[in-house]
């Protein structure tokens, strides 16, 4: 009797409030889609951005659904931001444009291109595009603009250190400075896409000369994160298959932005050129092959997944050329 009176209240609150209490639940599950749910999973996101791979996947992933809700209308890049978009981006408009709960803004800008921060805490949020290491190198190489291969370089990174804020309107200042060796630039770049995915507390920049060298094993840990900790991995010689596969994987819609200087054909080819690699004379990056490796078995395990090819991505592609024709 007595456990009815205080039954009757109580418990018939629980009895009406259940049923109201899963149709929310379902409710809010039909909202959230699959896309939806993965999206929310990988948040807040860490970009991890390795020199030379195409820095237009930042637009594809600040365009997606609430992560950047006030850089709907940007195009990040040097076209609206000039030469140093970067370091404004990172600098000052991250922050200001971007939920910080969706997207990690990393606002350090005496670090550009940062390794990662902490693997174990931020598992499951990276996302990035990775790229045939030799070709990344020539890339970097050839990139006159920025001249990463100059013989000051070692200067020009040491003056993030002492005044990052210049860097932000004098970040290419290097121009037409003369080149060190190619196999010497190769050198120091070897390794680098495992450095940044190894070294969790720098003590040099990723681009320095000097920073530590990576051997076999940092590879090897390096390629296993690739496979667990990423949420998504594009390849940069397939451009316009992994904004296809990414769209597909977390929503939102190919837009001109995310092909910014790939252009793809109607048929889907990426605009990427191939460099010529006789001129590294045999020399070859046998570190981030392992990491590249791993990237490309990610990649590829995706497109079959997500069902994504050429044909399955006629659509994303006719909006990407939209404006370019
Ligand atoms: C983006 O552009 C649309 C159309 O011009 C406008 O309605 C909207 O307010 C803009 N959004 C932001 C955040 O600037
Ligand atoms: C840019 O860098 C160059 C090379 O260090 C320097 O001579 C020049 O004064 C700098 N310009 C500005 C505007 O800081
Ligand atoms: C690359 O360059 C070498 C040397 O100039 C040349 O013999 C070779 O045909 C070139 N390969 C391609 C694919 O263009
Ligand atoms: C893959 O996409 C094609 C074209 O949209 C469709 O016909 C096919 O049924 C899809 N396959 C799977 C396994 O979803």
């Amino acid at each position: 009797m007595l456990f009815a009176l205080i039954c009757w209240p109580l418990c018939g609150m629980v009895l009406s409030q259940e049923p109201e209490t899963m149709q929310l639940l379902q409710h809010r599950l039909a909202l959230e889609g699959p896309q939806e749910q993965r999206l929310k999973a990988a948040e807040p996101i860490n970009w991890v951005h390795f020199p030379k791979v195409g820095s237009s996947f930042l637009n594809a992933i600040v365009h997606l659904p609430g992560v950047c809700p006030l850089a709907v209308n940007l195009t990040i890049g040097e076209q609206s931001l000039g030469p140093c978009f970067l370091q404004i981006w990172t600098d000052v408009m991250c922050s200001q444009l971007c939920d910080q709960e969706k997207f990690r803004c990393k606002t350090d800008l005496r670090m550009p291109h940062p390794p990662i921060d902490d693997y174990w805490a931020e598992k499951g949020t990276f996302m990035g595009f990775f790229r045939d290491p030799d070709q990344r190198i020539l890339s970097g190489y050839h990139d006159d603009m920025d001249n990463l291969a100059s013989v000051n370089f070692r200067d020009f990174l040491h003056r993030y250190d002492e005044e990052p804020l210049a860097q932000t309107a004098n970040c290419t200042s290097e121009e037409g400075a003369p080149k060190i060796p190619i196999l010497e630039f190769a050198e120091s770049w070897k390794g680098g896409m495992t450095y940044q995915l190894v070294v969790e507390h720098p003590t040099t920049q990723t681009l320095d000369p000097d920073r530590l060298t990576m051997t076999r094993a940092d590879a090897q840990k390096a390629a296993q994160r690739v496979r667990d900790g990423f949420a998504f991995v594009g390849i940069t010689e397939e451009w316009s298959l992994s904004v296809c596969l990414f769209h597909k994987m977390f929503g939102g819609s190919c837009l001109q932005s995310d092909f910014a200087n790939t252009r793809p054909s109607a048929a889907g080819k990426s605009a990427h050129v191939a460099y010529n690699t006789s001129e590294l004379m045999g020399w070859h990056d046998d570190i981030d092959e392992v990491v590249y490796a791993a990237a490309l078995d990610v990649f590829r395990t995706n497109l079959v997944l997500f069902n994504v090819s050429h044909s399955t991505c006629q659509e994303c592609y006719s909006r990407g050329v939209a404006h370019n024709i």
